[in-house]
């Protein structure tokens, strides 16, 4: 399975902080906060690995993680995408990269706890389809809202002004090489957007979206509070481990 990592995007709901770089260029406590999904993905024993990145700043990312020896990779594969397009806009760029191979995916400002590799071997022994990861959080509205029938996924809303659940896809996906074909025929969002909701949405009607929920500590990094959240969470963590010597 190859890993990609979705690192484009202009950060925009972070004002000043995201004029002059990249958001994921951003410190969360000790690290740049792309160190910490590409430390998921390593954990996980992924090996093949790409970045999606964008905007300005796009070499500092190479100038940062090089050929990822850091985390003991022999290489990192690197795509641009032009504009802010979307997230699915950003995946399509990693057709030629997965090359017929399953994929996981991880949102670049997703800081996530717990090891995924238990939902990958899962996903692997899926014979085709998709997998998300999702949480209960108390502020649904700012992500993709599941709505869950039993243990059935029925739906899933995009921000949605009154969400139906506090069920919300994480920025962990799983998917079999048709994502480029689903991700071909959508069309952009009002916002503008080619929407990874979308393509889940897309799996879920053919009946082939599967979910596990996620352990653990996980947020997004996309506003201040947020990012002081996970830098809070990530110190607490890191103090504890000293502490423990
Ligand atoms: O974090 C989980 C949520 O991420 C999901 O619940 C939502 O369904 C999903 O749409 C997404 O919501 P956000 O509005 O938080 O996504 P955002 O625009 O902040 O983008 C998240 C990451 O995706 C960003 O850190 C980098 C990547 N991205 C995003 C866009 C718009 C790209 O690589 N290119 C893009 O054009």
């Amino acid at each position: 399975m190859k890993g990609i990592i979705l690192a484009g995007g202009l950060g925009r709901r972070l004002g000043q902080l995201t004029r002059i770089t990249n958001k994921h260029l951003l410190p969360i406590y000790n690290r740049p906060m792309i160190y910490y999904p590409l430390q998921t993905l390593v954990n996980a024993g992924i090996k093949d690995i790409m970045i999606v990145t964008g905007g300005n700043n796009a070499g500092d990312f190479l100038r940062l993680l090089d050929n990822g020896r850091e985390f003991g990779l022999k290489d990192i594969n690197y795509a641009y995408q032009q504009g802010e397009k979307g997230i699915a806009d950003a995946l399509s760029l990693a057709e030629h990269f997965a090359d017929g191979e399953k994929i996981v995916v991880v949102l670049g400002d997703n800081i996530i706890e717990k090891p995924i590799k238990k939902y990958l071997e899962s996903f692997s022994s899926q014979s085709e389809g998709a997998r998300i990861l999702i949480k209960k959080v108390p502020d649904p509205q700012r992500f993709g809202v599941v709505k869950l029938k039993g243990r059935k996924i029925v739906s899933i809303k995009e921000k949605p002004r009154k969400p139906e659940s506090n069920y919300i896809v994480t920025g962990i996906y799983m998917y079999d090489n048709r994502v480029f074909d689903i991700i071909r025929t959508l069309k952009p969002s009002k916002r503008g957007e080619l929407e990874i909701t979308d393509v889940n949405n897309a799996y879920l009607k053919r009946g082939q979206l599967y979910y596990n929920i996620l352990d653990g500590f996980w947020s997004d990094c996309g506003l201040p509070e947020t990012i002081y959240k996970a830098t809070t969470f990530i110190r607490n963590k890191c103090l504890r481990q000293e502490r423990r010597k």
